[in-house]
């Protein structure tokens, strides 16, 4: 084994279902009529005994407390040893706050990221002398967890909404959204779980792993202003949508992948109904839909 990965939370920021959402998705999870879906987290190890959380998602106390492998083994000894954010929002850090308590463990983000964090006060809960904020530069490996080997690189992305201005870059490369590659003995996995569109260069990147996690927000760009839900399209929260000529699905099809995972899946997202037309095509052309607690070894 060189990598075992748990799917913490499958869902975008809200979850499934979202607290204030009366969508049809919505309403199917809350009767049972379909399983809920926490929001945006993955864990990650090499050896089955120190794990890495990415992103630390609003739902992390309950997804930790689900999840055997990071039970604490001690008083407060823990197999979470490190945890990394892709980006600054709020579905991917809020989850910190349940991280207090003086417990040790390593943050990772860029530069960017941890000055996001820094400006925000209320942070200073992960008291510095015990929690340890590890800048990591773009395109520089560091070890995430023993065995497994982590690089950190953008993807077209934006800031966080907290942040926006007047005027918003939605494709923005740099420090803001990164993807993360995650190098085991002998295969190279990708968590990318926000990414508003497949370059020439993250293509080149991506061609021959053996496993991907991918941003799999909406199955259409205007599907939440269709459902009258949103004003915002897709390309203007920073995500790709699946379907469609330049969606995921059509972009991912001649990349050799040999395993792609969709997650950070908006509540309105058709492919969430197992039943689905939308989530059979999405099968059909190779994907998985992504669920909570589903565990994937390499
Ligand atoms: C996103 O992925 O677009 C954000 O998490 C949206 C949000 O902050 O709610
Ligand atoms: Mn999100
Ligand atoms: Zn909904």
């Amino acid at each position: 084994m060189t990598l075992r990965a748990r799917i913490l939370g499958a869902a975008a920021g809200g979850g499934l279902p979202q607290w204030n959402c009366g969508c049809d998705n919505c309403k199917l999870a809350r009767s049972g009529k379909i399983p809920s879906q926490t929001q945006s987290s993955l864990a990650v190890s090499a050896d089955g005994l120190s794990w890495a959380v990415l992103n630390a998602s609003p739902d992390i106390r309950v997804q930790l407390s689900d999840a055997p492998s990071l039970f604490p083994s001690g008083l407060r000894e823990l197999p979470l040893s490190s945890v990394l954010v892709t980006n600054g929002d709020i579905d991917h850090v809020a989850g910190l706050l349940t991280l207090r308590e003086m417990q040790a463990f390593k943050l990772f983000a860029t530069a960017g990221i941890h000055e996001v964090l820094a400006q925000n006060p209320i942070f200073e809960a992960l008291n510095s002398t015990v929690v340890d904020r590890v800048s990591i530069a773009l395109d520089q490996p560091f070890e995430l967890v023993p065995g497994l080997t982590a690089t950190l690189f953008p993807v077209p992305g934006k800031v966080p909404l907290y942040l926006e201005g007047e005027t918003v870059q939605t494709d923005m490369i740099g420090e803001q959204t990164v993807g993360v590659a995650l190098q085991s003995l002998d295969s190279v996995a990708y968590y990318i779980p926000g990414c508003a569109a497949l370059t020439p260069h993250l293509r080149d990147r991506l061609e021959g792993a053996e496993l991907l996690f991918f941003d799999g927000t909406l199955w259409t760009d205007d599907e939440m202003v269709r459902a009258g839900l949103s004003q915002k399209t897709g390309k203007r929260m920073g995500h790709m949508s699946m379907d469609g000529p330049d969606g995921s699905i059509a972009a991912f099809a001649d990349i050799d992948i040999a395993r792609k995972v969709f997650v950070h899946m908006n509540n309105t997202n058709p492919v969430l109904r197992p039943d689905s037309d939308e989530g059979a095509r999405a099968r059909d052309a190779g994907w998985t839909i992504g669920q909570d607690g589903m565990e994937i070894t390499l």
